[in-house]
């Protein structure tokens, strides 16, 4: 039931820090070494692994693509990650050290199912990450990675995605483990700085009636943009699909690296601009966020700022500032994707739509 939310959504999204949480536990042994219940691949077979291809649809591929950041960061081994949909029809290069990691909430969706079909006929080792229990798609697979994020209701993933990102990351230093690419210690402060992440998302939660005010003066908007780079990159990408998926509006993601090859021709006078900031200390990905949120704000763009706590850096360029927890960069995608949740479940539920059932949507899409 609802426990007294109106929508299953909005309960889910407040669900998270638990099912973050969930998704953590009884991962260590005792001597502190991950281990994955269901992993049923042997630490040979993982070693030989020259490539990873991950697969997934809508939400699902967005995980995938923070997960790329991380596996490429911590393992050093190539990662593609690619729309299921598209995956089979461009004879992909695959043979029996490549693994296919299929990320699926609802363990059900045909194209991802196809995908994984298609490269286990061409003798690749599969590894599903689901939510559902003996679903199709972990029956399909060699190993699972089983997300605990309960039964998701709402049509639009919350939930769902942040435990797929926890298993994306526990995948990845699993891997760095088998592979000796990352040193003990190194891995156990990744793991604390992941367990540290239930109380940081529940940080945001707390700040949630600020989003919610900022989404309802949003209502009449025609269109939204969302930028970021790096593990933010996806994090726009997510947002947009929110915007569209449950308030019907227009909404395009992009990596602020490449507003100025194109869309930087969109931006108008008053156009909000959702700008996921990375946090500030490595690679130079701050500054630079900062300079593509100057050059849209120049244009008249509105930009409403997801920043870390203490970046006072982003105030003059920021209309509105939503704070976030200071987190690694890789991580941030947990606590980022919350704030959008929040702004695209309150502005559909201002428009008077239905936020768990949106129009033309199914849960689990079992059609290709
Ligand atoms: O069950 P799956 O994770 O395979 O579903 C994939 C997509 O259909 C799903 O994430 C969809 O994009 C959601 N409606 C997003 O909120």
């Amino acid at each position: 039931e609802k426990d007294g939310y109106d929508w299953f959504m909005r309960k889910e999204i407040f669900e998270q820090p638990h099912a973050v949480a969930d998704s953590l536990l009884g991962r260590r042994d005792a001597e502190g070494r991950l281990q994955l219940d269901e992993m049923r691949l042997a630490d040979e077979e993982l070693r030989d692994i020259d490539k990873i291809i991950i697969i997934a649809c809508g939400t699902s591929f967005y995980a995938g693509m923070v997960a790329k950041y991380a596996i490429e960061h911590w393992t050093r081994t190539p990662v593609e990650v690619e729309l299921a949909s598209e995956f089979r029809y461009r004879d992909p290069i695959i043979d029996s050290t490549t693994l296919v990691v299929a990320i699926s909430q609802s363990g059900e969706t045909a194209d991802t199912l196809q995908a994984i079909m298609h490269a286990r006929a061409q003798r690749a080792k599969v590894l599903a990450i689901c939510n559902t229990n003996g679903a199709s798609i972990p029956r399909e697979s060699d190993a699972v990675i089983y997300t605990h994020a309960g039964p998701e209701i709402g049509v639009a993933s919350t939930k769902g995605l942040l435990t797929q990102l926890v298993a994306c990351y526990l995948l990845a230093l699993y891997i760095a483990q088998v592979k000796g690419t990352r040193y003990g210690d190194e891995i156990e402060d990744i793991m604390a700085q992941l367990e540290a992440m239930p109380d940081h998302i529940r940080t945001v939660l707390d700040g949630a009636e600020q989003v919610y005010e900022l989404a309802r003066a949003h209502v009449g908007t025609r269109s939204v943009l969302f930028l970021g780079r790096h593990a933010g990159y996806p994090v726009a990408l997510e947002g947009a699909l929110k915007l569209k998926e449950l308030a019907y509006i227009h909404a395009e993601g992009f990596a602020a690296g490449e507003l100025k090859h194109g869309p930087i021709a969109l931006i108008e006078d008053g156009l909000p601009v959702l700008c996921v900031v990375p946090p500030r200390g490595r690679d130079h990905l701050h500054e630079k966020m900062l300079s593509g949120i100057q050059e849209v704000r120049a244009r008249g763009a509105r930009t409403i700022c997801l920043a870390e706590a203490g970046d006072t850096s982003i105030e003059p360029y920021a209309d509105h500032l939503i704070r976030l927890p200071k987190v690694p960069v890789l991580l941030q995608p947990l606590v980022a994707c919350v704030p959008l949740q929040l702004f695209a479940c309150e502005l559909a539920t201002a428009m008077g739509h239905d936020v768990d059932q949106p129009r033309n949507l199914a849960k689990s899409v079992t059609v290709e």
